[in-house]
């Protein structure tokens, strides 16, 4: 008999700022209505110069550490492909922020927007293993186009921490998932280029197909069919990529895909997603948060499948079973205070933001002004190392 385990605790973060995309539908002279019909979006969250997939992570932590004992951590798995390093690993700067203790393991993850997935599963089992073991999972991605392209109405940025142990109060991960893996160009970024390169059609096919396999996989192994399932959730570039992947679900499974059904058993999963954007590997965690803290059923010992997809390309469906009093330990306040409390900016101003980073890359000298009210902030990067401030203490990591 495994151990069981999973979340304990589940903080999102995203940028004090955003573009509506009405704003954008204007400065761009398209029809918003391409946007909040077609993509499924109505705002994007945009990152100020001062703020990075560090600092998100460390505004997406605070809240869990805040309520514990941090020396108890014994690793932090963080996932991005917005990496800000090379070689250091984005954990150690947040390592570093938080004041973690050194007996603690630290690794960066990638593999596009699953890697947040690799992360959890990586640490399930490794409390499994070891049932003293408290991990925490970290997924920041900051999602950023070409000016002008099709990508760039599917920006947007966020983080989520996650709290990996055996006393799992908010959802047990079941053991057994279905998994593809295909070698395709679809979504990517050389190391040379700061916004990511995608086939955008292409990139939606490959998603739908890693969705049909890992879910024939998933049923066939653990002969689960899709009345054992209470609720969905999907790895979310725009909404509307997830009730198209649900209505492919749905006919694979020999269902009619109709609206009713789509809304309740997947609709509230796309409420936050709607208002940040693409976070890359922490979006279908971000749509998790927004199932459990949105949708006004008890989904207590209720089954969700959770689909995540990475471009390049893997895809994982797995399963996950809701804790009982899951609700006390969510923080559905603070996160609905932080959505509604963010800045809207005017384009003009996304604009400066976007240019905002200049030619550091060459002179490896940057001060940046104070724009973010996160806790944690990027102070400047002198002689090419990166100097972060806890806005409540005096110290610069
Ligand atoms: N009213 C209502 N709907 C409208 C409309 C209007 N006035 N104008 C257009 N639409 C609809 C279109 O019919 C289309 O809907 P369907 O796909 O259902 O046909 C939708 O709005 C989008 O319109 P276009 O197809 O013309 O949009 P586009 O070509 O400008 O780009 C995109 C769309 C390909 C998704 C592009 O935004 C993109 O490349 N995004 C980045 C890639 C991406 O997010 N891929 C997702 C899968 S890969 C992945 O998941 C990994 C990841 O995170 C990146």
């Amino acid at each position: 008999m495994l151990t069981p385990a999973g979340i304990a605790r589940l903080s999102v973060y995203t940028a004090p700022f955003y573009l509506d995309m009405n704003d954008f539908a204007h400065a761009r002279g398209e029809d918003a209505d391409k946007f909040h019909v077609g993509l499924g979006q109505s705002r994007m969250s945009v990152l100020p110069p001062d703020e990075d997939i560090v600092t998100l992570a460390a505004n997406a932590a605070a809240p869990i550490l805040a309520d514990m004992d941090i020396n108890r951590i014994t690793a932090v798995l963080f996932a991005t492909e917005s990496g800000i390093d090379q070689s250091k690993s984005a954990g150690a700067f947040v390592h570093g922020l938080l004041g973690l203790p050194s007996r603690c393991r630290v690794i960066e993850l990638k593999h596009a927007c699953y890697g947040g997935t690799a992360a959890l599963q990586m640490a399930v089992n490794m409390v499994r293993v070891n049932p003293q073991e408290q991990i925490l999972v970290i997924a920041a991605d900051v999602a950023r186009y070409e000016l002008g392209s099709p990508g760039e109405a599917t920006q947007g940025c966020g983080a989520v921490a996650m709290l990996v142990s055996s006393q799992p109060d908010l959802l047990i991960i079941e053991p057994g998932s279905g998994y593809y893996t295909e070698d395709v160009m679809d979504f990517w970024r050389p190391n040379y280029r700061d916004t990511a390169l995608v086939d955008g059609k292409y990139s939606t096919m490959v998603y739908l197909t890693a969705l049909k396999n890992a879910w024939e996989h998933l049923s066939q192994s653990r002969q689960l069919t899709y009345q054992d399932f209470a609720r969905f959730c999907y790895h979310l570039p725009f909404t509307k990529m997830a009730i198209k992947a649900h209505s492919r679900l749905m006919k694979l499974c020999g269902l009619e895909a109709d609206e009713t059904q789509l809304d309740a058993v997947m609709g509230h999963s796309l409420a936050y997603n709607r208002i940040v954007g693409n976070s890359y590997s922490a979006s279908l965690y971000v749509g998790l948060a927004s199932l459990l803290e949105t949708d006004p059923a008890d989904l207590t010992n209720q089954r969700i499948g959770l689909f995540s997809y990475g471009s390049g390309c893997v895809g994982e469906f797995f399963t996950a079973l809701v804790s009982p009093d899951y609700r006390q330990h969510l923080y559905t306040g603070r996160h609905q205070q932080l959505l509604e409390g963010r800045k809207r900016l005017s384009f003009t101003e996304y604009l400066a933001f976007y240019h905002a980073f200049g030619d550091v890359e060459r002179s490896g000298n940057l001060e940046l002004p104070l724009h973010t009210n996160g806790r944690y902030r990027l102070g400047a990067i002198r002689a090419h190392k990166r100097l972060y401030v806890d806005q409540q203490g005096t110290s610069a990591s």
